[in-house]
């Protein structure tokens, strides 16, 4: 890149200029050069506004444009106009065809964006914008067109040749060569475009729709992996079944499929009847697989699956608008999670995940609202805001509205914007319109970037039996904006009776009292005893009459908005919501902000002993002896809050001396607690026939986390504890939580465990994978040689993703080695950027990120990041890196 990219913006839009009412796309694959003929049927957008007859086609750099010609005549060149990258075809007629022929070099794409080559097979990437890299196209997402697709291949390496819709024709031709017709009826744009051809064997099954249709479901995968199917297929059912259920929406052709490939940017691409994920995303059997990777698999499988309404039926105008179909969808994804699981454990997981990698992008360089205003490249904004705090966006619309409400306001959403490509508005119009739920105020959550803080402080009056909340939000600076309007923002909330020395009331203890809401709260129910307060202002107070005690208030019940809550809890109110709140997320909450607090006074340089005092010990020894719980509740009640969560917390983060404290409160509380962990860790031990029962992952789940505590004690005993459960080699799980915790203990017995696991399992790449990142992201200080070794190994490939994430990703999330304060981290990182660059822009602009997030570092930090960042821009590298890098370097 010489010059510096274009900035794409919002206000810019304009319809698109034509239709294409049909694309024929005929792809000759070969190994050197693939032939893509491609014929559209073209007419002018009556709703254009634009006065000349030009049509403009997207082109990628790697397409090799060989002949054009309208209406069956050959374009001259002063018709036919090179824009860049992009065509221009001067002075069209009102209704005419295209046929453009080109020639592309699959095997020799790295960027995995267009059509590409993944081993042996030959698939593609269309999201974002990777089809014009297979042909010169419309290539935004509100042109949509019905598909026929014609491929042919070399009959013996490529047998299976599919694409988007049903098969129409098949056979034999010259060159040993066959073909198939694939035919979409739904309209659809370029994006949600699937081509595979490859040696690839068929795992089938069939779903019957509510009304009777019978669907084929085919997952195609490489012969050695057809044992690791069944997970996936269970998990589709599923889906299927709870998308009728829940949202009343039925699949809508007569076959599905899923394609496995090694080498993928992301987790998985929801293309129509044709959706390709990331092998590591799918495949799954109990020997290889851990219990968190079955349950990432099916929460994507329901993903990529959902999106056939919210995504592919109901697609998005512009890429601004992306929230649109990934808020909806992750919110989707997770609401089906939480149903086919636990709830509590499912919102716990998916707060830790916003408080600590969202949270951190909106208060930095690349912060944006989940409907950005500009962008310079497309593939930089599918980022944890846009995802994640997009669901929580739609996820407070549903507790604004109730889930009636909610469900008649998707109802409607659905129907009245079925084959469009539509923009966050029409989603919240929708909502609207279905509810009569004013959400005027609510749009600022669409347009302002920033994590709100809301203040609450209360008063109780025993002589008016008055309890009084005043409530304030705030939201700091970020790049679009120094000023913020207010948010609407939906508090679920109830008063606790407790912690009263009267009584006749301590019956009630932690009961939610029934309280009459003043006006302006809605009651979730009218018999409930829970509310949701809506802050639409700066500043507001709820007052509640007849209240006979002080309460305990319980607030942001559910984590209900995305926002961070400082309300003054005592540690005796803590205590009390830890052992009696009846909101199973808020327990939780009470216990992390107590482990935060004690965390906070040892980094305060108070002794451990008063930091982690007694109440907070018994706590956790209740909590670990308790056999009424779930177990996996209890295995995140217990967790320490994690270090990427201290510096959150912190102005100024010190990386040492979050790491050092956390390590040292972790060994005091295993030195305090050890039988109690001891005879957890006995306790949750199956040793019955392996199960996946709910109950047999919590399981699991709590074993290994006493393991990790009992490992910091660094002794003989416990060293053999997590050797013997290596040795078993039960399951995925606890193999590789043994191998964690070796590697935390022990070089020695971890370097023979490691290459025992190596000789085992070499020939799978999805356990090497986890074998590579057990190893990188080892938080203990001075293993950069180490990892630099890793990237040594044979089994690395800086050209496959997964393995960069693995090595490198794993790498950055050990804080410790990442930020070693010499700068060694930031060099290394920096390096492997500058590399990775010139093979897969969007996965080298993903691993420049985090370098960007450095002004809450110290100033030593800041310039030894900076300079690595003048580094990279210096290269002169894609506009993806550009981007990242030199909006970090203006901060
Ligand atoms: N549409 C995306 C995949 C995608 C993203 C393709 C960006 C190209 C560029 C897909 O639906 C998706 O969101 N996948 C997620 C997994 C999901 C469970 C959040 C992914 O790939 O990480
Ligand atoms: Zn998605």
């Amino acid at each position: 890149m010489s010059e510096q990219p274009q900035v794409i913006y919002l206000k810019d839009y304009q319809v698109p200029s034509h239709i294409i009412d049909s694309t024929f796309l005929d792809v000759h694959i070969d190994d050197q050069n693939t032939r893509v003929i491609c014929t559209l049927q073209v007419r002018k957008n009556p709703l254009s506004q634009a006065q000349s007859h030009d049509l403009l086609l997207h082109g990628g750099t790697l397409l090799q444009l060989e002949k054009a010609c309208l209406d069956g005549v050959e374009m001259t060149p002063a018709r036919l106009i090179k824009q860049g990258t992009n065509l221009l075809l001067k002075d069209c007629p009102e209704q005419f065809e295209v046929k453009t022929e080109c020639l592309i070099e699959p095997q020799n794409n790295t960027t995995l964006e267009g059509l590409y080559k993944s081993g042996g097979m030959f698939c593609t990437q269309c999201e974002a914008e990777g089809f014009r890299n297979i042909t010169y196209y419309m290539d935004r997402p509100d042109a949509m067109s019905v598909f026929t697709t014609r491929i042919s291949a070399d009959k013996t390496k490529y047998p299976v040749l599919l694409a988007n819709g049903n098969p129409i024709e098949q056979g034999e031709q010259a060159g040993g060569c066959h073909y198939a017709v694939w035919h979409d009826p739904f309209p659809k744009p370029a994006y949600l475009f699937a081509l595979v051809a490859g040696d690839l064997v068929r795992y089938g099954d069939s779903f019957t729709t509510s009304s009777g249709r019978e669907v084929t479901l085919h997952i195609f995968v490489e012969a050695h992996n057809s044992h690791k199917c069944a997970h996936a297929m269970e998990s589709l059912k599923r889906s299927m079944k709870w998308d009728e259920d829940v949202y009343g929406r039925e699949y809508d052709l007569d076959l599905f499929m899923i394609v496995a490939v090694d080498d993928f940017n992301m987790g998985a691409m929801e293309n129509k009847g044709l959706n390709i994920f990331n092998s590591d995303c799918v495949l799954a059997d109990p020997n290889t697989s851990t219990d968190a990777q079955f349950e990432r698999i099916e929460g994507i499988v329901g993903h990529e699956y959902f999106h056939n309404w919210s995504g592919n039926r109901v697609t998005c105008r512009d890429w601004f608008q992306l929230s649109l179909k990934e808020g909806f969808t992750v919110f989707r994804d997770a609401q089906y999670t939480a149903d086919m699981y636990s709830p509590t454990v499912k919102r716990i997981d998916d707060v830790s995940l916003l408080r600590t990698a969202q949270f951190a992008e909106d208060s930095g360089p690349m912060a944006h609202p989940i409907r950005p205003e500009s962008y310079m490249e497309i593939n930089n904004f599918y980022s944890v805001t846009v995802y994640e705090k997009g669901a929580e966006v739609v996820g407070m619309i549903h507790t604004l509205l109730g889930a009636d409400l909610f469900r008649k306001g998707s109802d409607l959403y659905f129907h009245r914007h079925d084959g469009q490509a539509v923009t966050t508005e029409d989603f919240v119009v929708a909502m609207e319109d279905a509810s009569g739920v004013d959400l005027t105020r609510f749009r600022n959550w669409y347009s302002q970037a920033g994590t709100p803080t809301i203040n609450v402080r209360d008063e109780y009056d025993a002589t008016q039996q008055e309890y009084r909340l005043y409530v304030s939000q705030s939201t700091p600076a970020t790049p679009e904006s120094d000023t913020k309007l207010p948010f609407h923002i939906p508090v679920r909330m109830a008063l606790l009776q407790g912690l009263d020395n009267n009584a006749s009331a301590r019956q009630g203890v932690g009961n939610s009292m029934a309280v009459s809401w003043p006006e302006q709260v809605s009651a979730i129910a009218a018999d409930s005893n829970e509310a949701v307060l809506s802050i639409t202002e700066a500043q507001q107070t709820f007052v509640f009459t007849g209240i006979a005690a002080r309460p305990v208030p319980s607030l942001l019940r559910g984590f209900s908005a995305p926002v961070k809550l400082d309300y003054p809890y005592s540690n005796q109110q803590l205590m009390f919501l830890a052992q009696h709140d009846s909101d199973g997320f808020n327990r939780w909450e009470a216990v992390q902000r107590l482990l935060l607090q004690a965390l906070q006074a040892v980094m305060n340089e108070e002794t451990i002993g008063d930091a982690v005092a007694q109440p907070l010990l018994d706590l956790l020894s209740d909590l670990l002896r308790n056999e009424q719980l779930d177990p996996a509740m209890v295995a995140r009640l217990v967790l320490l809050p994690s270090e990427a969560y201290l510096a959150e917390m912190q102005t100024e983060i010190d990386v040492e001396l979050i790491h050092i404290c956390r390590e040292s409160v972790r060994c005091y509380i295993a030195q305090s607690l050890q039988s109690e962990l001891e005879g957890c860790y006995a306790r949750c031990q199956d040793d019955g026939p392996f199960s996946q029962s709910g109950v047999a992952i919590g399981h699991r789940a709590l074993k290994n986390v006493c393991l990790m505590y009992l490992t910091t004690l660094e002794d003989e005993a416990h060293l053999a504890l997590a050797q013997r459960q290596y040795e078993k080699q039960a399951n995925m799980t606890d193999v590789s939580a043994a191998l964690q915790a070796m590697i935390a203990m022990d070089d020695d017995a971890a370097a023979i465990a490691l290459e025992n696991f190596y000789s085992h399992w070499h020939q799978d790449a999805q356990v090497v994978d986890q074998w590579f990142a057990l190893q990188s992201s080892a938080n203990q200080a001075g293993r950069l040689e180490y990892v630099k070794e890793l990237l040594r190994h044979s089994a690395f490939d800086i050209k496959n993703p997964n393995k960069v994430r693995s090595v490198l990703g794993g790498f950055i999330r050990s804080a410790i080695n990442f930020h070693a304060a010499d700068g060694s981290g930031y060099a290394f990182i920096a390096e492997q950027v500058i590399l990775l660059n010139s093979i897969n822009p969007m996965i080298a602009a993903g691993l420049c990120k985090p370098l960007g997030r450095f002004k809450k570092h110290t100033p030593e930090r800041q310039v030894l990041i900076r300079e690595q960042l003048q580094r990279i821009i210096d290269t002169n590298p894609s506009k993806d890196v550009y981007e990242v890098v030199s909006k970090a370097l203006v901060q």
